[in-house]
């Protein structure tokens, strides 16, 4: 297969309003900041945007529908209107989670900054590539695909994350044979709501060289509030080069986020009748959130169903295959990353798909 280079998406600013006289003083600031902006009339229309988005204004008209709509709490949220409109602006502000009341025209040259610091030579929030991975069916095998994304680009001297987000999953640090390594997981994490410094975020967290790790522990079951998501894809973003979030099948609101979030979504599908059916509910759900998701078919196949068969029928581009790996399983039980010794049908995959992403080869030690 080809490979692919993807357009980056632009992170423009967000502009929540139906009111045209905001929008058109908004527009003219934007433009004196040097930067375009993302349009919304509504929350509905906003909300694929509200996240990826490095600057998000809401106009005083729309502030109370954004806050019926309960749109995810976010850093970098403002609240916008003229004078003698907005007040009490500050109660919806912060009911809204907005960081700031900006009352025109007095905040003019406040906005134009902040739109300036998203113009075209700033480059948004951060560099990282994000990326998540969905499970066709349970045991697909789409954690040890999401490790050795993780273990791989981590080799390439790409400051990785790897981000657990399936409580169910039984920890991510298991799949990297690191449950003994010490750091903060998940349950020490779930209240981060507002702006998570990324270095401390790091700093936090179970680390070897390049790779970091965000994963579940063995304790009781919590839910992973959406907010904690958000804070630790925006410090993500920020402070890291490649991010790999491995999501549950049933979709939370924390997975959306991820998936709004990642520039690409792999789905692993087992070749078979059964896993390419479930698959299907999967991808149908993940669909309506994701930028680009596309399929990848791991073996056996005991029906000889191929891989492109499974692809169409899910109606899915074909990112990848994966041929048995026996080694790969022993491995794991042994607590062995996957990926980590650079050779096999995953670390190959694996490091076409990394490079596809951010262009890196390197094979540097585990
Ligand atoms: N590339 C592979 N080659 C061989 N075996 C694999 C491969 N990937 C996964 N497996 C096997 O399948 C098992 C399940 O894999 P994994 O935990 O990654 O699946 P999952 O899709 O994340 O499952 P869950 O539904 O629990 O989230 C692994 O323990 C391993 O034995
Ligand atoms: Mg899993």
């Amino acid at each position: 297969m080809p490979p692919r280079t993807l357009p980056s998406r632009p992170r423009l600013p967000l502009l929540v309003t139906a009111d045209g006289d905001l929008l058109d003083e908004l527009l003219r600031l934007a433009a004196a900041g040097g930067t375009e902006v993302e349009l919304a009339a509504d929350p509905a229309a906003a909300r694929a945007r509200w996240l990826p988005a490095p600057l998000v204004l809401v106009g005083s008209d729309q502030a109370p529908a954004c806050l019926r709509a309960r749109l995810p709490r976010r850093p970098g949220v403002v609240l916008v209107g003229r004078s003698g409109e907005i007040e009490p602006g500050w109660e919806v502000a912060e009911l809204i989670g907005a960081e700031h009341v900006a009352t025109l025209p007095a905040a003019e040259p406040w906005l134009v900054d902040r739109f300036a610091e998203c113009g075209p030579d700033r480059t948004g929030p951060g560099p990282a590539r994000i990326v998540a991975v969905l499970g066709g069916r349970g045991g697909a095998g789409a954690s040890v695909l999401a490790g050795g994304l993780a273990v791989t680009a981590a080799r390439a001297r790409l400051r990785t994350l790897l981000v657990d987000a399936d409580p169910l999953g039984g920890g991510l640090d298991l799949v990297l044979g690191w449950e003994q390594l010490d750091g903060l997981r998940w349950p020490a994490l779930t209240d981060a709501d507002g702006r998570v410094d990324a270095p401390a975020l790091v700093r936090a967290l179970p680390s070897r060289g390049d790779l970091v790790v965000l994963s579940w522990d063995r304790g009781d079951l919590l839910p992973l509030p959406a907010p904690a998501m958000a804070a630790t894809v925006d410090a993500a973003r920020r402070g890291r080069d490649f991010v790999v979030i491995d999501l549950p099948r049933q979709l939370d609101d924390a997975a959306v986020i991820a998936l709004q979030a990642a520039e690409r979504v792999f789905l692993v599908v087992p070749a078979e009748l059964r896993a390419t059916a479930a698959a299907a509910r999967v991808a149908a759900a993940a669909a309506p959130h994701c930028a680009d998701l596309s399929a990848i078919v791991r073996g056996p196949a005991p029906g000889r169903l191929k891989a492109a068969e499974v692809a169409r029928a899910l109606g899915l581009p074909l990112a990848g295959t994966l041929r048995p790996e026996p080694g790969l399983c022993r491995g794991l039980e042994r607590g062995e990353a996957p990926a980590a010794a650079g050779r096999g049908p995953l670390a190959a995959l694996c490091q076409r798909l990394v490079a596809e992403l951010t262009g890196a080869t390197g094979q540097g030690a585990a």
